[in-house]
Formats: structure tokens, C-alpha cells, sequence
């Protein structure tokens, strides 16, 4: 198994897929990789596939905003997407590209351990329920392997709508409240004595 630095040395290095072949940079991802929350978009975008840096462009500078709304900076949390390389135009990404491209997300999963993971939009969804719409799903957390799930709609779809902004805007709010409950979770059970329990032993 292979470590975070190996990791982003053979995502630079990859061509499992055709977008190898139109990418500039290709975006492992960035921010703590002790994060206790990690974000998921869907795959570089113009900015990002110019820079190799997830989520630099207008989504990200919103992106930015909700995180700085729960005292977060990116450097708190861990940032990446489905795809590490621009699907040209910013068509979506294809089944098999997502596919291709796996292996990296579930070893970053691995390595980075998050409490919660907030899905940006409907592909990042899809990778962990399949089937089911952003619209529904979002705002509502779901246990997936040891990691509490959060889906949320994507800021690039929030950014010019007013509706979709202020939901976006509310599902972030609820996040500090979550990862503490997620860490208290997965600290397990904290063991009080019950003193009743124990003086009726003796009735
Ligand atoms: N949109 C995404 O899904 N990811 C990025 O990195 C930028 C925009």
C-alpha cells in the first residue's frame, strides 16, 4: 500500500483514462490530510486543470465562503474530487473515467480516515448510493463504512441560485455539530457507571 506522497506522485504520473491525455495539471487534491472532514466535487474544472489545485475557480471562492461560515479554512479540510483531471469542456464525467480514477479517491479514504465526508453534487453522490437524486439525499447524513456521509448540492449549482444558495448555506451550517458527533461515535460509548443499576444488586 502505497503512502499520501507516492499517492500524488502517480496521480501526476497516470494514464488510466483518455482525460490523461487533454489535461494540463492533473489535481490530487489539498488541505489537511488529517482531516476530520473531507469534500468531494466532481472533477477539475478550467481553473483547477490550469493551476492543479481542486476548486480554485468561482465554485471554489464560494466554496471558500461556506466553509469560512463554519470557521473552517481549506487548510482544516481535505478537498478533491471524483475525477483528478478535466473532462474537456466540463462535460460530466464519464462512468468508466470515475471508475478508472477510483482507486486514488478510496486510498486518499484510507489514508485520511474523515469523520464526515460532504459529497458536492450529484456524481460525487452517486459513487456511494447510486440511484438515488441530490435533491432528496441532501442535507441528511448517512452512516457509509465507518464515515458519517453528508450529500449536498454542488456551489457551482448554488452560486447563481438563490434557492439552492441558501440550502447550501443552511446544509453547511449543520456540519460543525455533525463531525463532533461523528468523533464522539467513533470514540465509542462513553462508559458512566450506573449507580442505581449497581445499589439494586444489593436490594
Ligand atoms: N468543480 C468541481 O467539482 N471540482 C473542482 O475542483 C472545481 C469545480
Amino acid at each position: 500500500m502505497y503512502d499520501f506522497d507516492e499517492l500524488e506522485r502517480r496521480v501526476h504520473a497516470c494514464t488510466a483514462c483518455t482525460l490523461s491525455e487533454t489535461r494540463t495539471n492533473a489535481v490530487p487534491g489539498e488541505g489537511s490530510r488529517t482531516a476530520d472532514l473531507m469534500l468531494i466535487g466532481e472533477g477539475p474544472g478550467f481553473y483547477e486543470d490550469r493551476d492543479g489545485r481542486p476548486f480554485v475557480g468561482p465554485a471554489g471562492k464560494f466554496l471558500e465562503e461556506l466553509l469560512a461560515s463554519i470557521s473552517l479554512t481549506r487548510e482544516d479540510v481535505y478537498i478533491t474530487n471524483m475525477v483528478k483531471c478535466r473532462p474537456p469542456n466540463n462535460r460530466d464525467p464519464l462512468p468508466s473515467e470515475i471508475e478508472a480514477c477510483r482507486p486514488f479517491l478510496d486510498r486518499q479514504l484510507e489514508i485520511i480516515e474523515p469523520k464526515v465526508l460532504v459529497t458536492l453534487g450529484r456524481h460525487s453522490f452517486a459513487k456511494f448510493f447510486p440511484g438515488e437524486t441530490i435533491s432528496r439525499a441532501r442535507g441528511k447524513e448517512r452512516p457509509w463504512n465507518n464515515i458519517m456521509l453528508y450529500p449536498v448540492y454542488h456551489p457551482a449549482a448554488a452560486l447563481h441560485n438563490p434557492k439552492l444558495r441558501s440550502t447550501i448555506e443552511d446544509d453547511f451550517s449543520r456540519l460543525p455539530s455533525l463531525v463532533e458527533s461523528a468523533t464522539a461515535r467513533q470514540a465509542g460509548p462513553v462508559e458512566v457507571p450506573d449507580e442505581t443499576k449497581q445499589l439494586s444488586l444489593f436490594d
